[in-house]
């Protein structure tokens, strides 16, 4: 039962009122009746409760008649009541009572130490998150700078092969021009295509081995000149080895002379053997041959270019790359001067 002073008003629970038969909720004055018949008794546990004598801190023991009460003060003010038979049961319900007060302080302990742990963790966990981000950012300048660095190495030896002999390294950047288009035209992953783009740039490295009397001399060369022109995929073999390249842009520069049938140099290696982006770079690196001026002859155009592909189309080339190239040029009016390939390594 619970008592309010300031109203008596006193509210019992469902087994209170099932013990002595009370109504759940009313006056205290009515519902004490139905506790005890004694008026003694009433009068008594009335002035216990509402003159404010008994101890908040103690809990107070009264016994009307056959019944005893243990009466304890409330935290918001009232009397709580407790009712029982004799006084064993009225200590096991008092001791049932702190027990279950007991667990309910201790939980809810726990429920602080388990708040204060889920924070610590998320805060752990929120730490962790950005030294992980401040790594991220790390690793992706770190990308960026050696993207950067590969970049300017490809433009450096780009830059030494026009100084030496502007016609090959023209011929680089336009073959490179070409094969990325052929590339992204095929719809390659971009790890494919950059690797082509590279590989163009730097392809024909080998000819800064050549002296450049051989090759800007005009008219026809000799069997030797030919000899030491046709050695210069192994000697960009060399060079390329020796850079940590992510991509075989080595073995691309050995082989791009090399011909489906077996009929190129320096190996003679044929189909398969062959990397898939070196069938690439030498499409393009024909039709550039054939189309641009030489020391030796004028440029034949596009479309003399064109047609060498073509009539070799899957003997000597390989026939994607044939049809790509040959759609850009006659489709999408593919230009070697117009050359968008700048942010291929920022992206
Ligand atoms: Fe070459």
């Amino acid at each position: 039962m619970l008592v309010d002073i300031a109203t008596r008003r006193a509210r019992a629970n469902a087994a209170f009122r099932d013990l002595v038969g009370t109504p759940t909720e009313g006056r205290f004055d009515e519902l004490i009746t139905t506790v005890s018949g004694d008026h003694a008794q009433q009068a008594f546990l009335r002035d216990e409760i509402f003159t404010g004598t008994f101890d908040a801190r103690r809990p107070l023991d009264v016994r009307t008649g056959p019944r005893h009460y243990r009466l304890y003060a409330h935290r918001d003010g009232g009397v709580i009541v407790i009712h029982a038979r004799d006084m064993a049961e009225l200590d096991r319900v008092t001791e049932e009572l702190s027990e279950y007060a007991r667990g309910l302080t201790e939980n809810t302990v726990g429920l602080e130490m388990s708040q204060r742990e889920i924070r610590r963790q998320y805060e752990e966990l929120q730490e962790e998150l950005r030294k992980r981000m401040m790594a991220q950012d790390l690793l992706h300048q770190s990308i960026l700078n050696l993207n950067r660095i590969i970049h300017e190495m490809i433009a450096t030896i780009s830059t030494i092969s026009i100084l030496r002999d502007p016609y090959t390294g023209k011929h680089q950047q336009r073959v490179a021009h070409l094969a990325r288009s052929i590339a992204e035209e095929l719809e390659l992953p971009l790890d494919q295509i950059q690797t082509i783009y590279v590989a163009g740039m730097i392809h024909d490295v080998g000819k800064l081995s050549i002296p450049t009397e051989i090759l800007s001399k005009p008219g026809k060369i000799s069997e030797v000149e030919f000899l030491l022109i046709q050695n210069h995929p192994q000697i960009s073999y060399e060079i390329l080895k020796l850079i940590e390249f992510p991509w075989p842009v080595a073995t691309i520069a050995l082989q791009h002379h090399e011909k489906l049938d077996g009929s190129g140099y320096p190996n003679g290696i044929r189909g398969d053997e062959i990397l898939p982006e070196t069938k690439i770079i030498t499409v393009a690196d024909t039709v550039e041959a054939i189309s641009s001026h030489r020391p030796y002859r004028a440029g034949l155009g596009i479309e003399s270019a064109l047609e060498e592909i073509l009539i070799h189309r899957g003997t000597k080339y390989d026939p994607a790359a044939v049809d790509t190239c040959a759609r850009l040029f006659r489709e999408k009016n593919f230009d070697f001067e117009k050359d968008e390939t700048k942010d291929l390594f920022m992206a």
